[in-house]
């Protein structure tokens, strides 16, 4: 039996995940959204493009939730996007009141899935996914490490003229400018990063990462990233459905881990079909651990203002 997925969200992100998902034949896909005819009209769209792409994939639109019903993970991409000059944390009243109603919405319809978050801000919108599911942890997680470390990945190509698929690269923390590359946990081909790239430009492209998505903000003007977004959304769901026991950073629920309690937090983890199956604790040095710290300072404030919401 084919799995199925479910995407609520029909923007750039959630369409552009169905898209990537289909390619890969994963499942059978519904995309939902509120607005009458969008999810339908993209679906269909993207259906009809299954003969000439060789892709057995049913995918349906809906406005819906019903049509969601025992779907093997959701992904939950709605949401407003930011605008230039905005921080992922301003979207938090609007993005947190639309992530309580679909969670609920959801859980109703598939008791048993996994979820999987990637609306802003990622790790309060995790947590809020979290408690309103009443999930185990396992259950619920956010993409947010796959994007960063995928753009901090590309920025180590360009500089070094080598193969994407050659570049490993780690990440640690909230999504946000605060994230925590770390070039010691780096390499190219097996080889530590620093081999190929001197301290100071290294940092420069550690910025870079850090303020990525704030950089494709600025490019378009009216919304934000959805190619490597979504692309990494796809990644987590296929670690799922295949069971890859994939080793990657998502924003997973700590219990103790690197000293944090009762956060969504971005930490390596490994992905199956459990969802987030183990969590990995490097051993950070005392400037890791306190850059760790700093992220996690800003998650914990986005957190205390969406209890005071
Ligand atoms: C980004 C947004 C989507 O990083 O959070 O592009």
């Amino acid at each position: 039996m084919r799995n199925k997925i479910s995407i609520i969200g029909a923007g750039f992100v959630g369409s552009t995940t169905a898209h990537w998902l289909a390619a890969k034949e994963l499942g059978d896909i519904v995309l939902l959204d509120i607005v009458e005819g969008i999810p339908q009209g993209k679906a269909l769209d993207l259906y009809e493009s299954s003969p000439i792409e060789g892709f057995d994939a049913r995918v349906i639109g809906t406005n819906d939730y019903a049509d969601t019903a025992d779907s093997d993970v959701v992904v939950i991409t709605s949401g407003a996007p930011r605008k230039p000059g905005m921080s992922r944390e301003d979207l938090i009243k609007v993005n947190a009141d639309i992530t309580r109603q679909c969670v609920a919405q959801v859980v109703k319809h598939s008791p048993n899935t996994i979820i999987v978050m990637v609306n802003n801000p990622l790790d309060a919108m995790t947590y809020t996914a979290y408690k309103v599911s009443g999930f185990p942890k396992n259950r619920v997680f956010g993409q947010a490490g796959v994007l960063d470390s995928a753009r901090y990945r590309t920025f180590i190509a360009m500089e070094t003229g080598v193969s994407v698929e050659d570049i490993q690269a780690m990440l640690m923390g909230g999504h946000g400018d605060e994230m925590v590359p770390l070039p010691r946990f780096s390499t190219i081909g097996g080889i530590p990063v620093t081999e190929f790239i001197a301290p100071d430009r290294l940092a420069e492209i550690v910025t870079r990462a850090r303020k990525g998505g704030g950089e494709i903000v600025n490019l378009l003007k009216t919304g934000s990233a959805y190619y490597a977004p979504a692309a990494a959304t796809a990644q987590m769901v296929e670690a799922v459905l295949r069971d890859k026991k994939r080793v990657i950073p998502c924003a997973a629920y700590l219990e103790g881990e690197y000293g944090l309690n009762d956060i969504y937090f971005g930490v390596p983890v490994v992905v199956g079909a459990g969802g987030v199956e183990r969590i990995i604790e490097l051993p950070l040095n005392d400037e890791e651990r306190a850059l760790v710290q700093k992220s996690s300072n800003a998650v914990r404030q986005t957190l205390e203002t969406l209890k005071s919401l």
